[in-house]
């Protein structure tokens, strides 16, 4: 396998909104950011995504982007980003811009234009169609956030698609002018001395030629699934960005590909596809739902283990692996897979922690996570934020699927806005984050839970993700080693090797709360251990692993 930088790379998820607020007003911002690049580098990640900081009416929170080429008013100036950038290059930290092209928002100037008239040039950047003849929309598709994908807008008595909020017009891609301006929208920043991109939805950007109904699911809606995602042309268009820009400059890129296969991430992130570098798959998050996304149940671990030992072994030579647990998306990881009660919030996130981090692939930390930040203990539906949350209340419990006794759990344990509540760097009332007022609550665990305290804790859950980040520096095995998984059919440890050369690693993970007898294998018994979340000394035969106990050893 190819050896690269941004395989040996970790990355840091940054949500703007939520990081650190510089002026009083609530609001995260770019200044903050900037503010904070030391404890970053402190950490010992290499490259920071900016969840998207463009010019936005914040429909949904900054990825419905009204000017690609603007910074929105209260993240800062376009000044402040330049100044972000190189302040963060002088510590040696690259950042990856959030590209969000599957869609802009219905305040872009291309939509504004499209929308006046079916002969206006920027008509055909979007895609319309007619009513059908009873006036209704063009097919039964729903979108991501609930309700139809299509509106109808009055001025031409056309529908426009929006497979996410209506604020969202979906892009034509087919139109080239539109790839041109992309790919000239990308090239800019690329000039500017960014490092790369996520990119948002890209496997929904190429649309079959007929748009038919799609089967309809609980939400008396049709699937968009079959017509748009990994649609006919992705790949061409992606072959065609890259020769046109990313392979111009040296690059990190990663795809948002949601319902990826192993078959179908081979062909964006191939060793040799000339597409992209890696995407992220979903499958690993997604086997909890039960109300679609919603549940309130734990995933089982060994579905866990089959999802994310296939995807190590697949890809294994041939294309490149992403690891996460969570995002701005996603539930906090220590409330999901481990177990955030006072106990054990902090072992089981450095269980998870080892589990990841110690995985073939480009790991990506999302902020707080560092500090094993937990779940929100919401009380209110006023006190959510997220489009995607507050829609579905009231398409579930409000039209009257489920009651509000059954939904309100899985809300409290899937919501997006419990990634989405501020960083918490002190103990202070707003954790630090701002002088002024949130505009989301605090977790008012930040009393305990916060970066200063952490810092200052050699056993914390902070530090132990330094020293995990310090090993891939120190050990090419964690990095390019092959991996191998063991007892798979257990259903509360997780325990695979990595194998370099004569090298070897065993990476033992417990998902219980209870003690468990584990027998180390034999040739691990003149072992080093590499890291441990207690102090495990007793390295052969049996041994009696404690709640959430992880260790790798190495020979
Ligand atoms: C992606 C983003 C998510 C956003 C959606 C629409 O899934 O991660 O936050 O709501 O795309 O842009
Ligand atoms: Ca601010």
């Amino acid at each position: 396998m190819k050896k690269t930088w941004w395989k040996e790379s970790v990355v840091y998820q940054i949500y703007p909104r939520s990081f650190q607020d510089s002026n009083g007003d609530g609001i995260g911002d770019l200044n903050g950011i900037t503010s904070r690049l030391d404890y970053l580098k402190y950490l010992g990640v290499d490259v920071l995504w900016l969840s998207p900081v463009y010019q936005s009416p914040n429909d949904d929170n900054g990825y419905d982007i009204s000017d690609y080429q603007d910074i929105m008013k209260e993240f800062g100036t376009m000044e402040d980003f330049d100044r972000l950038l190189a302040e963060a290059h002088s510590r040696g930290l690259k950042i990856i811009m959030d590209l969000v092209v599957n869609h802009t928002s219905d305040e872009h100037a291309w939509f504004m234009e499209s929308r006046k008239s079916k002969d206006n040039p920027y008509r055909d950047y979007y895609i319309w169609r007619d009513p059908k003849e009873d006036g209704s929309a063009p097919n039964n598709w729903g979108s991501c956030f609930g309700g139809s994908a299509w509106k109808y807008d009055e001025e031409t008595q056309m529908y426009f698609l929006h497979l996410f909020s209506p604020k969202q017009p979906d892009l034509n891609w087919r139109n080239p002018a539109v790839r041109q301006e992309v790919f000239t929208m990308m090239d800019w920043w690329c000039q500017k001395g960014i490092d790369g991109f996520r990119m948002d939805v890209i496997s929904l950007i190429s649309k079959t030629d007929e748009l038919p109904d799609g089967v309809v699911g609980g939400s008396g809606y049709g699937d968009f699934g079959p017509y748009c995602t990994h649609g006919p042309h992705v790949h061409e268009y992606l072959k065609e960005m890259n020769e046109k820009v990313l392979s111009r400059y040296d690059l990190i890129t990663v795809g948002e590909t949601a319902g990826v296969t192993v078959e179908e991430a081979k062909k964006y992130a191939g060793e040799d596809a000339h597409e992209l570098n890696m995407v992220f798959q979903f499958e690993h998050v997604e086997g909890d739902g039960k109300y679609r996304k919603w549940t309130d149940e734990k995933v089982s671990l060994k579905y866990l283990k089959e999802t994310m030992s296939r995807w190590q072994t697949s890809l294994y030579g041939q294309a490149w692996n992403s690891l996460f647990w969570d995002n701005h998306d996603q539930p906090r990881a220590v409330s999901r897979f481990g177990d955030d009660r006072p106990a054990f919030r902090e072992v089981s996130a450095k269980m998870l922690a080892t589990c990841l981090h110690m995985m073939q692939g480009t790991p990506y930390i999302y902020q707080g996570e560092e500090l094993g930040m937990t779940n929100y203990p919401f009380q209110s539906l006023d006190e959510f934020r997220d489009i995607e949350s507050l829609n579905a209340y009231r398409d579930w419990v409000e039209q009257g699927t489920l009651s509000h006794e059954v939904f309100w759990p899985c809300l409290l344990r899937k919501s997006r806005d419990n990634a989405r509540t501020p960083m918490q760097w002190d103990s202070s009332a707003n954790g630090g984050f701002t002088e002024g007022t949130p505009w989301i609550n605090v977790n008012p665990n930040c009393a305990v839970i916060n970066a200063e305290a952490e810092m200052s804790d050699p056993n914390s859950v902070f530090h132990y993700y330094r020293r995990l980040l310090a090993l891939r520096k120190q050990y090419e095995i964690i990095v390019y080693g092959k991996y191998e998984l063991l007892l798979p059919e257990d259903d509360s440890l997780f325990v695979y090797t990595r194998t370099l050369g004569d090298q070897k690693l065993l990476v033992v993970c417990s998902f219980a709360e209870d003690s468990l007898p584990f027998e180390i294998p034999s040739e691990f018994a003149d072992s080093q251990c590499l890291i441990s979340n207690y102090d495990r000394n007793d390295r052969t035969g049996e041994v009696i692993l404690k709640p959430y106990e992880a260790f790798v050893l190495k020979i």
